[in-house]
């Protein structure tokens, strides 16, 4: 029944083309997409290049011959066509803590005499450090309110906020929620908003521009499939631009980079936000590796993973019964992003041992077991596996190995 109903559904894959443009191993069913991509095939090619011609043979011209000055505002660019930023309002370079200090300090700079940051107990610890590291450079209070309750919040005070700072997808359980009206409800505050994007850009579409979101940042390690420590995006919406203060003042958002002035002059548009030097080597693998949404509608990715998480949870249902999981992930498509999360209370000898037969997804303590669905690569054929696996493993008890028992440090 469920290996018809995978079958049917990958042959109505209208994207199944796609899964060509990234180079997965054999027999590995890749559900940690959203922790670090697969490979897309346009990459080695594009590093190779870099590596030998450009940097080996054209050295220093390659900052103009091989358009390496422009990489962070031109993969800005294309970044924006997935998240719905017209160009001009995405930089790319540095990382997505990095970005979110400097993007958040710089909004929050925006509302003197607010002295509320609002931030989710739940967002990512990086979001929560960093949101307290501006409270206190700023002198500001910094308040968790999860998402789901900020906006009555902002409505009830959200006069002394002055930013507002959320992630549209939940990290843990895949929970989605109302970007446009957590945005529009800070504006009626007049506060600014700031999402992180890092499980949601390349997953789903996201429409920053429409909903007249305020500040964004972004991995590109994670859905972009950038590769291994690529630069992360920050958004700043045109509108912004001019009175963007940015903390770390850097020659290369300097308005004349090469007149070598001694005094700082911010560069006109999103060109302030750039800071230095960026890492070109990364840059151009992450520039590549984008091309794998060339001619890719993200309505389209939104269906598919819909379906593929839709599957998995309907798989889940009937054949994990009884072997002690719930799902973690809301069921309703509208509340779901692109992950599912199972808890279970031997969440990490489970996913331990899924890997060692090569079904790789994480967990995040204490109890859930996280897989992450890339619509770019992955197949209703390999989420039928990955649940059959895991109930193979949960009734033969296989994750009570010693093996599976030692969490590395790194899970
Ligand atoms: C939601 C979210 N924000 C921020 C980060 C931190 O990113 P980085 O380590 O690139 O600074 C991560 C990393 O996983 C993340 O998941």
């Amino acid at each position: 029944m469920l290996k018809q109903r995978a079958a049917e559904l990958d042959s109505a894959d209208p994207i199944a083309h796609v899964r060509d443009r990234f180079t997965l191993p054999e027999r590995v069913v890749y559900l940690d997409g959203n922790s670090l991509g697969a490979l897309p095939t346009a990459v080695p090619a594009a590093v190779e290049d870099a590596l030998h011609r450009q940097w080996g043979t054209d050295l220093i011209r390659s900052w103009n011959a091989n358009g390496w000055w422009d990489a962070p505002v031109r993969t800005g660019d294309a970044i924006g066509r997935l998240v719905g930023a017209a160009p001009g309002q995405v930089v790319v370079g540095d990382s997505t803590s990095v970005q979110l200090f400097n993007t958040l300090l710089a909004a929050a700079r925006m509302r003197p005499g607010r002295r509320v940051l609002l931030t989710d107990p739940d967002h990512f610890p990086t979001d929560q450090y960093v949101a307290d590291s501006v409270g206190r450079l700023l002198g500001l209070d910094v308040r968790r309110v999860p998402a789901r309750e900020a906006a009555g919040v902002l409505a009830a005070e959200g006069d002394r906020v002055a930013v507002a700072a959320y992630a549209p997808v939940d990290y843990r359980t895949g929970e989605l929620y109302d970007m446009a009206a957590l945005t529009t409800a800070a504006h009626a505050a007049g506060a600014l908003v700031h999402w992180d994007l890092c499980h949601a850009a390349g997953a789903l579409p996201i429409e920053l521009d429409a909903i007249g979101a305020d500040f964004a940042v972004g991995c590109g390690y994670k859905y972009l499939s950038g590769g291994p420590g690529a630069p992360a995006f920050a958004y700043l919406a045109h509108r912004h631009q001019e009175d963007f203060d940015h903390p770390v003042t850097g020659w290369h958002g300097h308005a004349q980079p090469f007149a070598m002035s001694g005094t700082y002059a911010p560069a006109p548009g999103i060109t302030r936000a750039r800071i230095g030097t960026p890492p070109l080597l990364s840059l151009i693998a992450l520039e590549a590796a984008l091309t794998a949404y060339d001619g890719v509608d993200m309505a389209a990715v939104r269906a598919k993973s819909l379906s593929l998480t839709g599957f998995f949870q309907e798989c889940a249902d009937a054949l994990l019964d009884g072997l002690g999981f719930t799902m973690a992930t809301p069921r309703e498509p509208a509340r779901r992003g692109s992950q599912v999360a199972l808890r279970h209370p031997e969440a990490y000898p489970l996913v331990a041992a899924l890997t060692a037969r090569g079904v790789i997804g994480d967990m995040r303590a204490p109890d859930l077991l996280r897989f992450g669905f890339n619509a770019l690569y992955l197949t209703h054929a390999d989420v039928l596996h990955a649940v059959r696996e895991l109930r193979d493993i949960a009734t033969t008890a296989a994750h009570r190995a010693p093996e599976f028992q030692q969490r590395p440090t790194v899970t």
